[in-house]
């Protein structure tokens, strides 16, 4: 059974209740650790270059680096396609860009969350200019209801319902990203 956490949400004007437990923490670690091999397996100890999307993919970086045995370099970007609250604007601002060239590179984008799929769509095409050898896509979770554009995942860690998801990187507003398990947001 997941354990209920109660957590009141203070801010006026905001109806969310209470957090429940979606992941728990040994499901999302026993997941990584399947990606992780898969990755190992697939890649056959060539290097790899993992870009973390912060913030949010922060925690889940690294712990999938941290679970493949091999050569595994670290990238950073920052793109935010969410004002605040729980609706994406739509928009997609590029906050920190690449600092180092991934020409040639084995790239994994390693994302949280693929909600509408127009961060990754745009990402995509983004780093595909940038000439990288090949270009994978990881997400920890994929919410499928809420697709607008196609996407192809080539990890994902787990499909959710359409639910607003908090913890282990993802936030409400900058709350809650250090919950070390995903849990939603009960209306
Ligand atoms: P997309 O562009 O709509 O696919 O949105 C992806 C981004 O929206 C993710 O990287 C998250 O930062 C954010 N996001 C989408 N759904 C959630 C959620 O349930 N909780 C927290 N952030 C979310
Ligand atoms: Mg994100």
């Amino acid at each position: 059974m997941n354990s209920i956490i109660i957590i009141k949400f203070i801010e006026k004007g905001f109806n969310m209740e209470n957090l429940k437990t979606l992941i728990d923490e040994k499901k999302l670690h026993n997941r990584i650790e399947e990606i992780a091999a898969q990755i190992e397996k697939e890649y056959q100890n060539k290097e790899i270059t993992l870009i973390c999307i912060l913030k949010g993919s922060v925690f889940f970086t690294v712990e999938l680096a941290k679970k493949i045995n091999g050569d595994v370099r670290l990238e950073f970007i920052r793109v935010s396609s969410y004002g605040e609250g729980t609706q994406s604007t739509g928009e997609i601002k590029m906050k920190l860009d690449l600092k180092d060239s991934i020409r040639g590179k084995n790239i994994i984008v390693v994302e949280d969350i693929i909600d509408t799929g127009r961060t990754l769509s745009y990402l995509i095409e983004y780093l595909k200019m940038k000439k990288p050898s090949s270009l994978k896509l990881c997400a920890l979770l994929d919410k499928p209801e809420r697709r607008i554009k196609k996407v192809d995942v080539d990890y994902t860690g787990f499909q959710i319902p359409d639910k607003f998801v908090v913890g282990y990187g993802l936030d409400w507003n900058e709350k809650y990203r250090n919950l070390p398990y995903i849990a939603y947001i009960e209306q």
